[in-house]
């Protein structure tokens, strides 16, 4: 934290305090739309660069010739920080999927996406058919009180077979998030062993967000 400017100091406070375990899932909601107009300011490229790592790894998974044919869903969207770096890698069919109204009226006012989910992903069912997207993705979604660990079911489900799983968290969450600490990574091992997906990569990357190291994850669905 000591290299960190002031501004950055008080970014990383409030961007904190709804990572901090201490607030409800509505909470946590209402925040993120309070916090949606000046979000992208606190949370600009440089102090938090998890959109573009999201976009480069899926930029990765699929040729750039057949980019526009991929369907990506974007969970966890925000304001669309991670569309806006999925368009510049040539993918144009992407939805947005968040429960907070304030961050995706800034992601609708973009027009990057062409569909918008308004829900939160947990274990429960989303309005999505099976198999439905050639990749899932997400950047800044995982964190106390975020994606719970079972939410894992429901992006297999509503991932092709054959299509990815990108996921880009900060990596000190899955020691100390309670949620995650000893969760997160066996019951992505147990859907592996289950034949349900296949680890691509399990990258640690430099300077996620506030210069802390980000955890990256890529699965192939089965
Ligand atoms: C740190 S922001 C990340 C936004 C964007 N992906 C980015 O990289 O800038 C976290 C987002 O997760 C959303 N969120 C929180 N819980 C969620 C859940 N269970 N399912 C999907 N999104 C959730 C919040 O509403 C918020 O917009």
């Amino acid at each position: 934290m000591e290299t960190l400017s002031a501004d950055d100091h008080t970014a990383y406070h409030v961007n904190a305090k709804v990572f901090n375990g201490n607030m409800e899932k509505h909470e946590i909601k209402e925040y993120y739309s309070k916090w949606a107009h000046q979000y992208e300011k606190d949370l600009a490229p440089g102090r938090y660069n998890g959109p573009t790592m999201a976009a480069e790894t899926c930029a990765h998974c699929f040729n750039e010739d057949y980019r526009e044919n991929v369907r990506v869903l974007d969970v966890a969207a925000g304001t669309g920080a991670v569309g806006e770096q999925l368009i510049k890698k040539g993918f144009s069919d992407i939805h947005a999927l968040d429960p907070s109204e304030g961050m995706l009226e800034v992601a609708k006012s973009k027009n990057v996406y062409t569909k918008f989910l308004n829900e939160y992903l947990t274990e429960e069912k989303l309005p999505v058919p099976d198999g439905y997207y050639n990749c899932v993705t997400s950047s800044g979604g995982m964190g106390d009180g975020h994606i719970p660990c079972e939410a894992l079911y429901e992006i297999i489900r509503i991932v092709k077979s054959g299509g990815c799983v990108v996921i880009v968290m900060r990596e000190e969450y899955i020691y100390n998030v309670p949620e995650y600490k000893d969760r997160l990574e066996p019951l992505m091992d147990q859907l592996e062993a289950q034949g349900k997906w296949t680890r691509m990569e399990r990258r640690v990357v430099p300077n996620y967000a506030f210069k802390k190291s980000g955890l990256i994850f890529v699965y192939k669905v089965q």
